[in-house]
């Protein structure tokens, strides 16, 4: 269950100079019972507010430009990462979002729950707010009353069944798998870069301004495609590439296990994050891993990220300990 939990002012309002503007006894008492034993995610402020991590449970904290390590304390680059990551530990963990803004909207379009308090208060200059969502995709159950001076009232939003937004997606979808063409090439080398640069962005640096990945993109995959070394699939939803595959071929001198001496080298793989968990990185790899079988190759070599080292394990693909590389 990936849940998400906030208190909210009636004016929407979650923070104030960096703080939660209120102050009332037993209204944390909902969090600490829910995420205690389960995994927690929050922003980089949110954390640094706290300035420490929260016992007996799984901290993961959201940042692109710091890393946060220690007893149940770790960092993803994004709040899918994040559950990604809490759920490698243990599938049985319930995560929650626990804020600020950016996490709250990035995750609202697939949260099961949302423990909402609301705090019976207006409060003025609020910096930080709630997300709009649209509250026909869930299910109202109102919960107890409290507080003294300020009162505040539990309340859950249950999603409907099929109103999430990746079942949505699913359902409306319909996904096709093709083989990358001059059609499609403009369009594949551009969310090859965009994807690219949001690699270095996620560790906080930006992409040399001096290559033209572009042009060198056009120029490998005119050659390679055109004498059958590069094949790619492609996962589309209508005529939007929502997932992409790669494979090159390359030879060695044959070995026993390789007599043929050919390589499948595997790259480019990338679903779009509305699409994951619908099996299309697992049909992507099948097809070119097929493609790699039919060209005569003996192995298929990958560099994995650690997102994807599940879904290739899973496959079959296994560790090679002594793997190193050499930058030129
Ligand atoms: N009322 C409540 O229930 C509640 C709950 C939580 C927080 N709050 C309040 O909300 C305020 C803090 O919220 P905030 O929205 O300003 O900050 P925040 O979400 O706690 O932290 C923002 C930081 O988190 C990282 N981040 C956020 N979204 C990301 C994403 N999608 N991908 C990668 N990194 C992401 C970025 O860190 P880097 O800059 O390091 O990349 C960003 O600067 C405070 O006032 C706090 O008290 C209230």
């Amino acid at each position: 269950m990936v849940g998400l939990i906030v208190a909210r002012s009636k004016n929407n309002v979650i923070g104030k100079n960096g703080q939660i503007p209120w102050r009332i006894k037993g209204e944390q008492k909902q969090f600490k019972e829910l995420t205690t034993g389960n995994a927690i995610v929050m922003g980089r402020k949110s954390y640094e507010e706290i300035g420490h991590p929260l016992p007996n449970r799984l901290n993961i904290i959201v940042s692109r430009t710091k890393k946060f390590e220690g007893e149940n304390l770790i960092t993803a680059s994004s709040v899918q990462e994040a559950i990604a990551l809490a759920k490698d530990k243990d599938e049985n963990l319930n995560v929650y979002i626990a804020g600020g803004y950016g996490l709250y909207k990035e995750a609202i379009p697939f949260v099961d729950k949302m423990y909402i308090t609301e705090v019976d208060l207006v409060v003025e200059d609020g910096d930080v707010f709630f997300p709009e969502f649209d509250s026909d995709e869930f299910d109202l159950e109102i919960g107890e009353t409290g507080g003294d001076e300020i009162k505040f009232t539990r309340t859950v939003y249950v999603r409907r069944a099929g109103e999430k937004a990746k079942d949505k997606a699913a359902d409306a979808a319909q996904i096709t798998y093709k083989r990358l063409t001059e059609a499609e090439l403009e369009m594949f080398i551009n969310m090859r870069i965009t994807q690219m640069t949001e690699e270095y962005e996620a560790v906080g640096k930006r992409p040399p301004e001096d290559v033209d990945l572009k042009t060198a993109l056009k120029d490998f995959y005119h050659r390679h495609m055109a004498d059958g070394t590069f094949v790619s699939w492609l996962a589309l939803d209508g005529d939007k590439i929502i997932g992409t595959s790669g494979m090159s071929f390359v030879e060695k001198p044959p070995y026993f296990s390789c007599p043929t001496g050919r390589i499948g080298l595997l790259s480019s793989m990338f679903t779009n994050p509305n699409y994951r968990r619908m099996g299309i990185a697992k049909e992507l790899l099948h097809r070119v891993v097929e493609e790699a079988r039919s060209y005569g190759c003996g192995a298929v070599w990958i560099t994995a990220s650690n997102m994807g080292v599940k879904l290739y394990t899973a496959y079959g693909f296994e560790h090679n300990g002594n793997f190193m590389q050499y930058k030129l």
